[in-house]
């Protein structure tokens, strides 16, 4: 059984995510999107409201959603995955994820992490700046699910 861990904090999930894990589906026997608990920064959406989020939009197959804390390779063996999911879009996350990596392998040699590049469509948005244009007034269409969309606009009218 190939299992592989996509972590994020998905705030909130975006097509570029969305993406990652479908192609991910294809690569892995099951892949578990893990959303981290208590982010330090003040996210936009409650942890239930991006976990609901999230199952209503990934592929029921082989996707499972989870939540976790503590360290990630911690996690991932608990739940018994080889694998740890990260998307690259451009150069600039190189570093950032290529010192999670190995940071991570030598916290856990058992777990490998895997990179795949983000589709050309998405490779320059971020939850950060969804949420960023949104607020401001921007439209962000076709780059977030639909249902993302709605409960944005839910979250600006009150
Ligand atoms: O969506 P993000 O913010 O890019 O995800 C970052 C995440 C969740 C993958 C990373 O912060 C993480 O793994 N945190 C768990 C704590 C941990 O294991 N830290 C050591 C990483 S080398």
């Amino acid at each position: 059984m190939r299992r592989a861990i996509y972590p994020g904090s998905f705030d909130p999930i975006t097509l570029g995510h969305l993406d990652v894990i479908e192609r991910s589906a294809r690569l892995f026997d099951e892949v578990v999107v893990a959303l981290l608990l208590n982010i330090d920064k003040q996210p936009m959406f409650t942890t239930e409201e991006r976990v609901e989020m999230i199952r209503a939009v990934v592929p029921d197959s082989n996707v499972r959603v989870d939540t976790f804390e503590g360290l990630l390779v911690h996690y991932a063996v608990a739940q018994q995955a080889q694998f740890v999911v990260r998307g690259i879009r451009a150069i600039s996350d190189y570093e950032y994820e290529l010192q999670m990596a190995l940071m991570n392998r030598r916290l856990e040699p058992s777990v490998e992490t895997v990179f795949l590049m983000a589709g050309e469509a998405y490779s320059y948005i971020s939850s950060r700046l969804i949420k960023e244009v949104f607020t401001l007034g921007g439209s962000i269409r076709g780059l977030v699910p639909e249902l993302v969309e709605k409960r944005m606009r839910d979250k600006l009218k009150r």
